[in-house]
């Protein structure tokens, strides 16, 4: 190896390699359900992107084959596959990074929280797993439901002494980029120039998308439009689930929102300045313990979390409705973290 690599003495590669090591450290992904739906290519948009040094690929079945595969792609990272708990520490071990999209997916008539008895225990499992074995890594976590599974992850890392409120992310982009392709679409806008804040939680009316504050603004929506665009939005899951007819949930576009905010995590590690998406997180914006909004991701994770801005009328409602509804399944996530 270093043989040949003295032989490529080309500018191109000195200039890669310094690329590499000052403007890009080492950044170790762990993606945990990583042979699933979304886990595929989820795990191929994290091998294409340069920020990543090390892409560790795990997964209780089927983890070998897809390594394989992804690791054959001539991108930086390079890519480990593991299996079963025996190989979890190893996966998780050094992370910068834990991407969590282990667990069930929503099938026809099901709510997200139809999943909670299942995907509940799968995540308390991997959740203390990186207590244990990378107790400072930023968690982003796709599972779901989302409004249970990061209170569930907080009260695992409180029990384990670890728990860095900064560090424990609900993965909500796919509400984002659903709300901006909606706008965009019934706006006739260019989608690339859209920005839409989605608030709340990650379930049927808890996702408030904030389209009186999307940007650019327009005027050729009616308060009809907005009303239908906040209900597409809220669906947008079940959209996917009732045209896959039981052959699961979004996968793709998952993948997509995952890893653009997986890249907005590193990249707030490595201390670029000005990340800002939404997610849902610990919060003192309302007085619900966890909820999503604006947040500013620095090298310890969050670094500020904005507050809700002015609202629209309907938007005030739907803050107030969804209240309830979050409230419970953040209840839920504690106590069945909390039980025996
Ligand atoms: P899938 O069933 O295709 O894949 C899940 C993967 O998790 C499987 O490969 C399975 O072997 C693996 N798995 C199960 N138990 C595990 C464990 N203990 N450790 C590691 N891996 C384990 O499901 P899909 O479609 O990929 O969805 C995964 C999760 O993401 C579901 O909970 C789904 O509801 C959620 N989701 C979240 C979204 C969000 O916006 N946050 C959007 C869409 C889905």
């Amino acid at each position: 190896f270093s043989v040949v690599r003295r032989q490529e003495s080309s500018s191109s590669s000195v200039i890669r390699r310094s690329f590499f090591s000052e403007a890009n450290p080492e950044r170790k992904v762990a993606i945990l359900g990583a042979a699933g739906g979304i886990g595929q290519p989820l795990s191929l948009l994290m091998k294409h992107n340069p920020l990543v040094s090390s892409l560790s690929l795990y997964d209780i079945a089927g983890t070998p084959g897809v390594a394989a595969d992804v690791s054959h792609i001539n991108t930086r990272a390079i890519v480990k596959g593991f299996m079963s708990d025996d190989q979890l520490g190893e996966a998780l071990e050094g992370s910068d990074v834990v991407v969590i999209p282990a667990g069930v997916p929503r099938k026809p008539g099901m709510t997200r929280d139809d999943l909670f008895n299942i995907n509940a225990g799968i995540v308390k499992g991997l959740c203390i797993a990186i207590a244990k074995y990378c107790p400072n890594a930023v968690v982003n976590m796709i599972s779901n439901p989302v409004n249970s599974t990061v209170p569930i992850a907080s009260e695992v890392f409180k029990k384990a002494g670890t728990y860095n409120e900064k560090k424990l992310f609900g993965v909500t982009t796919l509400d984002v980029v659903r709300a901006k392709t909606f706008y965009a679409g019934k706006a006739n806008l260019d989608v690339s120039g859209v920005n839409v804040p989605v608030v709340g939680g990650h379930a049927g009316v808890t996702i408030l998308p904030l389209f009186s504050q999307a940007t650019p603004s327009t005027n050729a929506l009616s308060n009809e439009d907005i009303v239908a665009l906040t209900k597409r939005t809220q669906d947008g899951g079940t959209e996917v689930v009732e045209a896959k007819a039981g052959k699961g949930s979004a996968t793709l576009s998952m993948a997509y929102a995952g890893a653009l905010f997986a890249d907005a995590c590193l990249k707030g590690l490595n201390g670029v300045p000005d990340i800002v998406e939404c997610s849902f997180v610990q919060s003192t914006v309302t007085e619900l313990p966890f909820f999503a909004s604006k947040v500013k991701l620095g090298k310890d994770g969050v670094e500020e979390i904005h507050g809700l801005g002015s609202l629209s009328d309907y938007e005030k409602e739907g803050l107030e409705k969804l209240k309830a509804e979050l409230k419970s399944s953040i209840d839920k996530g504690v106590a069945f973290a909390n039980q025996s």
